[in-house]
């Protein structure tokens, strides 16, 4: 269902496996952060099916953006890179494996280092080698296309400047991660991370999708940045406060405008 649109932002509170709204080969760029199945208490979406249901639920979600993409389009899957709760699992490699049986086209995996973020929850065995746990303090953004590389849609005008493409080309990226209190939802990211995605991947006025919105932060970075975006979030409650969040960085945009 068509939540909240203006000329440059779409909102749909939907199902990404549900919605038929979006026509294929028209998205630019895919950013997002799907559910990770640990038990993250979202309103509408449990978020604690085995691995294998959620293994198949991603390549149900993951079929439908790579229709959705331009044939130029790029993808940057922001996932843990592994996972202990409930059992060690191997997140990263497996969705890029599942990605790519789909169709997609593998560019690069991005670490990003979220300095302030602990995810360690427990040592297993502490200070003995019977059963210890390793956990990094880093997500992965993995970097996929569709069909070829360079891209040759869109209007070609980059807003990437030389220093942010010169630190961003190293695929080791540390910046903090979002308060989930801040922003008031479980799992937000900072818009740092769209942000770079954005600059670094697509061209001004190019169409950026998240198919899980949350709330709201990959079309905050739209605003900021002169992309069309399009979101889609199950939940109403987040659909709600994307819409506040938008209007908010909407309000400031136009602050900037006059000031300059
Ligand atoms: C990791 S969060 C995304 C957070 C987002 N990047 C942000 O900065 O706020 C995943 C979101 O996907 C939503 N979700 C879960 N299942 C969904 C589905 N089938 N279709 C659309 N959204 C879904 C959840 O409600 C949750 O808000």
């Amino acid at each position: 269902m068509l939540y909240y649109q203006n000329d440059q932002i779409t909102i749909y509170n939907d199902s990404v496996l549900a919605i038929d709204s979006i026509p294929a080969g028209s998205v630019d760029l895919i950013v997002t952060s799907p559910p990770y199945n640990v038990s993250i208490d979202y309103n509408s979406h449990a978020d604690d099916s085995t691995y294998e249901e959620y293994l198949a639920f991603s390549e149900q979600w993951m079929r439908r953006c790579y229709d959705w993409l331009k044939d130029d389009g790029r993808f940057c899957l922001n996932i843990p890179l592994d996972k202990n709760k409930g059992g060690q699992r191997s997140v990263g490699a497996d969705f890029t494996q599942l990605a790519r049986s789909i169709g997609f086209q593998y560019h690069a995996t991005i670490i990003w280092n979220e300095g302030n973020i602990s995810r360690r929850t427990a040592w297993g065995s502490w200070m003995s080698a019977s059963a210890p746990f390793v956990i990094a303090p880093v997500e992965l953004i993995v970097v996929l296309y569709k069909r070829q590389w360079k891209k040759i849609s869109g209007t070609r005008q980059n807003d990437v400047t030389r220093a942010e493409f010169l630190e961003w080309t190293n695929g080791v990226w540390t910046f903090n991660g979002e308060s989930k209190k801040r922003i008031g939802h479980p799992a937000p990211f900072p818009v740092e991370l769209p942000r770079r995605c954005m600059k670094m991947f697509s061209y001004v006025g190019d169409t950026v999708l998240d198919p899980f919105l949350g709330s709201g932060t990959t079309l905050v970075a739209c605003v900021q940045n002169n992309r069309k975006g399009i979101g889609i979030e199950l939940d109403q409650r987040y659909s709600e406060l994307a819409h506040r969040r938008i209007d908010v960085a909407s309000i400031q945009q136009l602050k900037l405008l006059v000031e300059e």
